[in-house]
C-alpha cells in the first residue's frame, strides 16, 4: 500500500516503504522541476527514481535537507499582467498610401508643423492639428476599419466588459528625422492605445514601454539580465514597417532615439 503523505513515510518507515515515499515526492514534485539545477552531489544520481541511500531524505519534505536539495511542490502564477497585442498588416499597398499621406500631410499642414516646432518635436506630427484623417483620406479610412478589428480583438483578450466594441476616439500621424524621440507618456482618457510602424528605417527610435507598478516598487531588486519580458521593468520594441502594437492605456511609453537618417513614419491612435 501507498502512504499518502510524506510525515507519513517518516512515521513508518521502514525499506519496504521507500518506494512509497518515492511516489509521493514524486507526485508533488511538478514534472518541470525535477529536472531543475538541484544540488548535484546529492540530487543528480537520486533522479527521483531511486533513492537507495537518502537517510536525510526520511526527514520529510519540510527539513532543511530536503529544501537543500529538492524544490518542494509549489507553483507561481500572474497577477495583473500587461498586455502587449502584436500584429502584422501585411498589406504593401495600404502602408505605400499611408506613407505618402503621411508626408503630404507633414508638407501642407502648416499649423501641425508649427505645433511640432514649438514643441520641439523633431519632425512633424498631427497630434494638435488635425482630428479627421479617416474622414479626410480614403487611406486612413481602411486604416481605420482595420484598427477596430483588432482593438475588438484585444478588447476580448483583456477580458473587457463593454457594452459595445472600443470606438476609435483619434488617430494621428507621426513623421521623425534623424535623432527624434518622444518622452515617456501615458494616454489619458482613453482604454486602449497603439501604434501601427508604416516606415521604419533600419536602426530607427525604437518603443520602450515601463512597469507601470514601477512607481511603487521602492525596494524591487534589480532582474537578472536573462529575465523573461514579463519579469522586466522596461521592454523595448524595436518595430518593423506593418507592424501593429496595442496595449491598455495607462502603460507609459516612449520612443528612444535612433541613429537612422531615414524618416520613420509611424500613426498612432486611441480608442475610448
Ligand atoms: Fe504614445
Amino acid at each position: 500500500m501507498v502512504p499518502k503523505s510524506a510525515n507519513e513515510i517518516f512515521l513508518s518507515y521502514s525499506p519496504a516503504n521507500m518506494l512509497g515515499f518515492i511516489d509521493v515526492f514524486r507526485r508533488h514534485s511538478p514534472p518541470s522541476l525535477s529536472s531543475g539545477p538541484l544540488a548535484k552531489d546529492h540530487t543528480q544520481d537520486h533522479g527521483l527514481k531511486t533513492v537507495p541511500h537518502c537517510q536525510p531524505c526520511l526527514l520529510g519534505t519540510q527539513s532543511r535537507h530536503f529544501f537543500a536539495t529538492h524544490r518542494p511542490a509549489m507553483t507561481t502564477r500572474a497577477l495583473f499582467p500587461t498586455l502587449l497585442y502584436e500584429a502584422d498588416l501585411a498589406d504593401e499597398a495600404l502602408l505605400a498610401d499611408l506613407a505618402h499621406s503621411i508626408r503630404t500631410l507633414a508638407l501642407d499642414d502648416t499649423a501641425g508643423r508649427r505645433w511640432s516646432r514649438d514643441h520641439g518635436y523633431k519632425g512633424y506630427t498631427s497630434y494638435a492639428s488635425l482630428d479627421d484623417l479617416p474622414r479626410r483620406d480614403p487611406a486612413f479610412a481602411d486604416l481605420a476599419k482595420l484598427l477596430v478589428k483588432h482593438a475588438a480583438i484585444f478588447a476580448t483578450d483583456l477580458a473587457f466588459d463593454l457594452a459595445a466594441k472600443p470606438k476609435l476616439d483619434s488617430l494621428w500621424v507621426n513623421l521623425l528625422k534623424s535623432g527624434g524621440q518622444h518622452s515617456g507618456h501615458i494616454h489619458p482618457h482613453s482604454i486602449l492605445s497603439g501604434t501601427l510602424y508604416v516606415e521604419v528605417p533600419a536602426n530607427a527610435g525604437a518603443i520602450r514601454f515601463e512597469d507601470p507598478r514601477l512607481a511603487s516598487q521602492m525596494a524591487a531588486p534589480a532582474r537578472r539580465a536573462d529575465a523573461p519580458d514579463d519579469r522586466r521593468a522596461f521592454v523595448t520594441v524595436a518595430p518593423r514597417p506593418g507592424q501593429l502594437l496595442l496595449w491598455e492605456s495607462y502603460l507609459r511609453h516612449e520612443v528612444l532615439p535612433g541613429t537612422a537618417k531615414a524618416e520613420r513614419l509611424s500613426i498612432s491612435f486611441n480608442f475610448a
